[in-house]
């Protein structure tokens, strides 16, 4: 079987593909990665000829680094395997992503696979093109443990609090999370998607944030999903990009201790100890699984 590739996605950007000069400035940011969008972001006259434009920006900018995605419209559309047919064979290689939002079951995500399979055989394409998963439907809450099972093409879960919160009949006052309801609203689906998602091996991802004007609260809610395992969050504004890719790296003091720490722990095992004091707290392998991630994130970040 393929290896999933390793991408960053300490950033996701949301650029709608109906704007050329939107998808322009983005190519140029730097940020990690970002996806091209047809679906909420573009009015319905302009979602046929926006898959044109998208293809023409895929095709023609200079991305660098940037893992490039498009973001199709759900699968009960009428545009949705167009969307899938038209961006894959007008942009081949220089796509590396499809999204999929509203994703209700493993089977809709298989059918997007099997659609690029189709696509990848008679197109002749070298590289895999992976998918990414929006969950903000309460029916793919419940079924998040199959739908990260669903596919190795499936290298990332996103957590959409947008139109989660309307599935789930949250109130518009709480979605910021700040009025009134005894702790965070979203603890218990950022805990329970990030648990399918370790448990499957791939990305946790954390949705978008609207108050683009309030870096604090942006930068608040990054930083909570970032501590419970996921790996970046959505950014709909190029002011929320080095927010995002700033909290979703590790600290270079944190680098260093880590590998101190390491260090410690293998000085105290040749002693044939398992467990030893460091900087007056204990370490074990345990400890040490848990640097080895953030390690593992350093080494990815070229840190
Ligand atoms: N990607 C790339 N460039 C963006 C951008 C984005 N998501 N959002 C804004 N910009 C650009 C603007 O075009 C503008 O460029 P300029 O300085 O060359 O004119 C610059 O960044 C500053 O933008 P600003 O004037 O502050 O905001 P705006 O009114 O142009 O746009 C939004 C505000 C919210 C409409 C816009 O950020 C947006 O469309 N975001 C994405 C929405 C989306 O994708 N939603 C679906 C997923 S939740
Ligand atoms: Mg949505």
């Amino acid at each position: 079987m393929q290896e999933r590739p390793k991408r960053l996605r300490r950033c996701q950007l949301s650029v709608p593909g109906s704007s050329e000069k939107m998808m322009e400035k983005a190519a140029a940011l730097g940020v990690d990665y970002v996806f091209l969008d047809l679906e909420d972001a573009v009015a319905y006259s302009e979602k046929r000829p926006s898959r044109a434009r998208i293809v023409k920006a895929l095709n023609t900018l200079d991305w660098g680094k940037t893992v490039r995605c498009v973001r199709i419209n759900d699968l009960t559309t009428e545009y949705a395997y167009e969307d899938i047919i038209e961006v894959v064979e007008g942009a081949r290689e220089n796509l590396d992503m499809i999204m999929l939002p509203k994703a209700m079951s493993a089977s809709d995500v298989q059918f997007v696979d099997k659609l690029l399979t189709m696509m990848e055989k008679k197109l002749g394409l070298k590289k895999r093109i992976g998918i990414d998963v929006l969950i903000e439907e309460v029916e793919a809450m419940m079924r998040v443990d199959e739908i990260a099972a669903s596919t190795p093409r499936l290298e990332c879960l996103i957590f959409g609090m947008g139109d989660y919160s309307a599935s789930q009949g949250v109130s518009l006052r709480d979605i910021g999370g700040a009025t009134g309801y005894p702790g965070d609203i979203w603890h218990y689906q950022r805990q329970r998607l990030t648990i399918a998602c370790r448990a499957n091996r791939i990305d946790a991802v954390d949705g978008p944030y609207g108050d683009f004007k309030n870096p604090d609260g942006y930068r608040e809610e990054a930083r909570r999903s970032m501590i419970l395992g996921m790996v970046g969050k959505w950014a709909i504004h190029p002011s929320q990009v080095a927010i995002a890719q700033e909290v979703f790296s590790p600290r270079a003091e944190d680098v260093v201790k880590a590998r101190e720490m390491k260090k410690a722990y293998e000085a105290a095992l040749a002693q044939g100890l398992g467990a030893v004091q460091y900087e007056g707290k204990m370490i074990d392998i345990a400890s040490i699984r848990i640097v080895n991630n953030l390690l593992d994130r350093a080494a990815q970040i070229g840190m």
